[in-house]
């Protein structure tokens, strides 16, 4: 099948987008308000952009929460979800109102983050924590504005659980990272292969 975006030709019930760009990995953002209110949401359009100096994005779909908050105080940190905490990922997604906290809220205890306000969620093996660099509003093929809002960090801090470190290498899969496909669907991670780069003949 084919269909063009721009008109009403998708004979699928369903935009498979999100199942075509699967499986996202999902950052789980802890900000916090002007006011010190913590808030913690997680986000699929989420990944690494840049290695050297570690910078990722994430992108949300109106003006929400972590986006106000971010924009208010600069800062925030990308919680790896895993395997163990998907029910209390998935709860943190819920429509509540500002100010509340989606992380007591979930039973999920805090731990201080070491260069930055917002705390990192303690029962997750990685967090990444971040300043602010850009909010980029995005805008369609006409220029017009879309409601999306693209948050781009600067990686300062990095928090790994010591137990998930093997030789010197971080085990990702024994973290079992969950990532977001379509639908209702996640992926997890738990077998990895390896591939060497090939080198200039
Ligand atoms: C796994 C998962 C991934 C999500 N990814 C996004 C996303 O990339 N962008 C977005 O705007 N909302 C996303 N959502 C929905 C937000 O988490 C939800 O709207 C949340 O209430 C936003 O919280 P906040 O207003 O506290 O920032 C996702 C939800 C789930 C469960």
């Amino acid at each position: 099948m084919f269909y063009d975006t721009r008109d009403n030709s998708r004979t699928l019930p369903h935009d498979p987008f999100k199942a075509i760009m699967a499986p996202r990995p999902i950052g789980w953002i802890t900000s916090i308000s002007a006011k010190g209110e913590i808030n913690l949401a997680p986000y699929s359009y989420f990944n690494g952009v840049l290695s050297r100096p570690n910078l990722v994005m994430f992108s949300s779909e109106g003006y929400k929460d972590s986006v106000r908050n971010i924009e208010e105080t600069g800062e925030f940190v990308c919680n790896l979800a895993t395997w163990d905490l998907r029910d209390a990922m998935n709860s943190t997604s819920a429509p509540v109102a500002r100010g509340v906290n989606e992380m007591e809220r979930a039973g999920l205890a805090p731990a201080a983050s070491k260069l930055v306000k917002p705390p990192r969620v303690a029962a997750s093996p990685a967090a990444l924590e971040c300043k602010m660099l850009q909010i980029v509003p995005l805008k369609d093929l006409d220029g017009k504005a879309l409601d999306g809002h693209v948050v781009i960090g600067r990686v300062i801090g990095v928090y790994i659980d010591d137990r998930f470190i093997h030789d010197g290498r971080l085990d990702t899969a024994a973290m079992k990272p969950i990532a977001r496909c379509g639908y209702d669907e996640y992926a997890v991670v738990e077998k990895m292969f390896k591939m060497t780069r090939p080198t200039s003949p």
